[in-house]
């Protein structure tokens, strides 16, 4: 915690925060006035489509040449004057480094220029936090089921800044679990998004896929990505290893074309079975019921809807924030800023970035 001695709070009872998010490929920037976000301008990055995944340094360019746009954004859609902030809040970790470098540094600056605290956010507490960012909030404790490209984490939530990671991935994420998926299926980066659109159309139940077994209340994604290679490669005869895989690569290619929507379907049922299952256990074991989804992947329409039945069935209550909270957005760090804010909880200047970091 700083102890610098700040030009603070404008002494009206209002507390207005803008809050820069940089750590991957969205440029984004919100502002929060009394733990409401007024606005939340997001710049996505269309450059690393061609690449199949998001290219670090070409990031790192277009935040720096987002970041003032975007922030004059946020700040005129929220009818708030740069000077009368009362601090400023960024995403510190984790994430690709250069990214969040350029988003510390710019949060840096201008909080020396208006004098004003620095608020440091861990991007995994902030997705959990977009549940605080609507009029009907989780009570404490809440469990989280935070499913991004990054991360899968089971949190228990005590307050907004006493939160503890209860489970989570040994290996992939449930984001890369969508994304590879995709990338074996011929499908452009991010696929997620496009094996929920196409699963619509499918039969969930047409393809089946092993659930692992893991201890306590972990993941892992990485076995069910080695099963559907092995099942495309053997043009869905089998999903095991073979010396000789069945198919060639066209007769391998004819199958996906012809059964896109049940594979994706099929696919994505299982990681929905993966991922409600042990939240159902953290449910169990914990005695908690305030339940709440949160990271890109809780934009997927299966798992909400499964999400929400289960809620239903488990006798929960669950919440899952809107669908602009989800991917990577600023408005989650700036109510996450709002919190550390209330707390006093500031950063030096001289605090840097990390690309990981406990929490
Ligand atoms: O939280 P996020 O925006 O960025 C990270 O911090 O990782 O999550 C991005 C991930 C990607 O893997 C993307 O494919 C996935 O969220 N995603 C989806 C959907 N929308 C985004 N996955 C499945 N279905 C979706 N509708
Ligand atoms: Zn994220």
């Amino acid at each position: 915690m700083s102890d610098k001695v700040y030009n603070t709070t404008s002494g009206n009872g209002r507390i207005a925060i803008l809050a820069i998010e940089s750590s991957c490929d969205e440029t984004s920037a919100a502002v929060c006035v009394n733990g409401k976000i007024l606005s939340n301008r997001i710049a996505n990055q269309t450059v690393h489509e061609q690449f199949g995944g998001v290219v670090p340094e070409l990031a790192s360019r277009a935040h720096m040449q987002n970041i003032v746009p975007v922030v004059d954004a946020a700040l005129r859609d929220a009818g708030v004057e740069a000077e009368s902030l009362d601090a400023v809040a960024f995403t510190q970790a984790p994430g690709l480094i250069g990214s969040l470098l350029v988003g510390t540094q710019f949060a840096k600056s201008l909080s020396l220029a208006l004098n004003k605290p620095l608020i440091a956010v861990h991007h995994m507490q902030a997705h959990v936090l977009a549940n605080l960012i609507p009029e009907r909030k989780p009570s404490f404790p809440f469990l989280c089921l935070t499913v991004s490209g990054g991360h899968t984490q089971i949190v228990r939530c005590d307050s907004p800044t006493q939160l503890k990671v209860i489970g989570e991935t040994i290996d992939d994420a449930a984001g890369e679990a969508f994304d590879k998926t995709a990338k074996m299926l011929g499908l452009p980066y991010p696929g997620g998004p496009l094996i929920d659109k196409y699963a619509k159309e499918g039969n969930p139940k047409r393809f089946k896929f092993p659930e692992p077994q893991i201890p306590a209340l972990n993941f892992s994604f990485s076995g069910l990505k080695t099963s559907i290679l092995y099942f495309l490669k053997n043009a869905g005869t089998s999903n095991l290893y073979k010396e000789e895989f069945a198919a060639d690569d066209e007769t391998s290619r004819k199958f996906i074309d012809e059964n896109l929507a049940d594979i994706c379907a099929s696919v994505q049922e299982r990681i929905i079975s993966i991922l409600l299952n042990k939240l159902k256990k953290a449910a169990t074991e914990t005695g908690i019921t305030h339940i709440c989804l949160a990271g890109g992947v809780s934009a997927n329409s299966g798992l909400r809807k499964a999400f929400t039945e289960t809620g239903e069935k488990e006798g929960w209550q669950t919440f899952i924030p809107a669908f602009e909270y989800c991917t990577d957005n600023a408005g989650m760090i700036a109510i996450t800023g709002y919190y550390k804010f209330l707390e006093k909880d500031f950063t030096e200047l001289s605090v840097s970035p990390s690309a990981r970091a406990e929490w």
